[in-house]
């Protein structure tokens, strides 16, 4: 593989650390004026002043002139549901007239209309479907993905969603990591039992999801009127105990105590939390699980923001994710994404920063190698087309990402 100096990067931003960091850690980004990357096999072996890095690095390496650029971690996006097939675009317009989510839902439609879209779409069709979305979430700076199954519910369906996901992570230049979210909605064939449907997912879906290994995460949609704390605490526990890590829809409409389950279960994330109580953002605090916010979905609710400075203050580890799916948030825009995390819940830009990076990373337990710009990270990075991390947020919804790079090879 081939060696790479990026050299003449105006200014070079990255949190630190090797886990998430907590509240006002958040806040405190590593900068570098007129800065250097050295790429060795992937990984980043020199980061730092110019002077110092060139030091360090071989002749024969391939040279890109960032021209004056900033250079920051590649995004993370740790709470997707990308796969699926149809549109919800009428319940979309629904929606925008009053109807509740959950009553759709509660009707038939709603995650169970893209259920039936999804049962219907062949493994190709999935494929090509999720590599459009992938590419193009790719040319806005996201090198680390999740992706959830959970439009099946049932078992031919959920693992065909799970197989073209790992497919993709390794025949696209992106990091997917994969997340078994049978336990999303109630199917019809299980309308009025859900712990028959509960005990069904963990018979019978999740042993072979783990025998194949084709999910990093188990989740389940904790809400009133879909799963009790109860049902998913006994779907996360069988799904530990096959060695998948845990993750949670949490309180998101309600609150039913889902983000104080997740923090006593060790998932490493919690997700959603528009409704969290006081008490569990304590918890969350005091735990090693991420707070994962998903403010766009918010917004194409219209409901108000998380959080996020109470969950600042209260020294939780928060991160970003788009949660794009065909329902709740028809988007993966990065760039929205940042203006609503900044402008609308009242990160700072740098809060906002880390939590798209590190703790993005640390949501999907992988802090130890991504996320940051530090030796021994693998090289995921991307270069901005101004010099001024600022205009990440300043160009308010429009793409500042110039290049991409993941595992040290330039893809855009
Ligand atoms: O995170 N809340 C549950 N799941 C998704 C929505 C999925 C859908 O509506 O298709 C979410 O918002
Ligand atoms: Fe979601």
């Amino acid at each position: 593989m081939k060696n790479m100096l990026i050299k003449n990067i105006g200014e070079l931003i990255t949190p630190l650390g090797h886990g998430a960091l907590h509240g006002a850690a958040m806040k405190k980004l590593c900068r570098y004026p007129q800065a250097a990357v050295y790429i060795e096999d992937g990984r980043i072996s020199a980061v730092g002043p110019e002077s110092t890095v060139r030091a360090q690095a071989p002749q024969a390496a391939e040279v890109l002139d960032a021209a004056g650029c900033c250079v920051l971690p590649g995004f993370v996006d740790p709470h997707t549901h990308l796969l699926f097939g149809g549109s919800r675009a009428e319940e979309f317009i629904d929606r925008l007239e009053g109807v509740p989510y959950l009553e759709l839902l509660a009707r038939g439609g709603g995650i169970c209309s893209t259920m039936q879209a999804t049962r219907q779409s062949s493994e190709a069709a999935l494929y090509a479907q999720g590599k459009a979305v992938l590419q193009a979430m790719q040319r806005l700076g996201v090198t680390t993905a999740e992706g959830k199954s959970g439009y099946g519910l049932d078992r031919d369906t959920e693992l065909r969603q799970l197989r073209v996901l790992r497919c993709l992570g390794r025949e696209l230049p992106v990091t997917l990591k994969t997340t078994f979210l049978g336990a999303h909605a109630l199917p019809p064939e299980y309308a009025g039992r859900p712990d028959e449907y509960v005990d069904f997912l963990a018979a019978e879906v999740l042993p072979l999801v783990a025998a194949e290994k084709l999910a990093d995460f188990c989740d389940v949609f904790c809400e009133t009127g879909v799963f009790t704390p109860a049902q998913a605490e006994r779907l996360l526990r069988a799904a530990a105990r096959r060695g998948l890590k845990l993750k949670l829809h949490a309180d998101e409409i309600d609150s039913t105590g889902g983000a104080g389950l997740a923090a006593r279960l060790g998932a490493v994330s919690a997700d959603h939390l528009l409704a969290v109580s006081d008490t569990d953002i304590d918890v969350l605090a005091a735990s090693d699980t991420v707070a994962v916010l998903l403010p766009a979905t918010a917004f194409c609710m219209r409901k108000p923001f998380a959080p996020a400075r109470r969950m600042l203050a209260a020294g939780c580890a928060v991160a970003l994710a788009s949660d794009y799916n065909p329902g709740s948030c028809y988007t993966y825009s990065i760039p929205l994404l940042l203006a609503l995390a900044v402008i609308g819940m009242e990160m700072t830009i740098e809060e906002a920063v880390t939590a798209l990076t590190l703790n993005a990373a640390a949501a999907l337990g992988e802090a130890d190698h991504l996320g940051s710009l530090e030796p021994g990270k693998q090289a995921d990075l991307l270069l901005l087309k101004t010099g001024d991390y600022r205009s990440l947020v300043y160009n308010t919804g429009i793409n500042q990402v110039e290049h991409v790079i993941q595992r040290g090879q330039l893809i855009f």
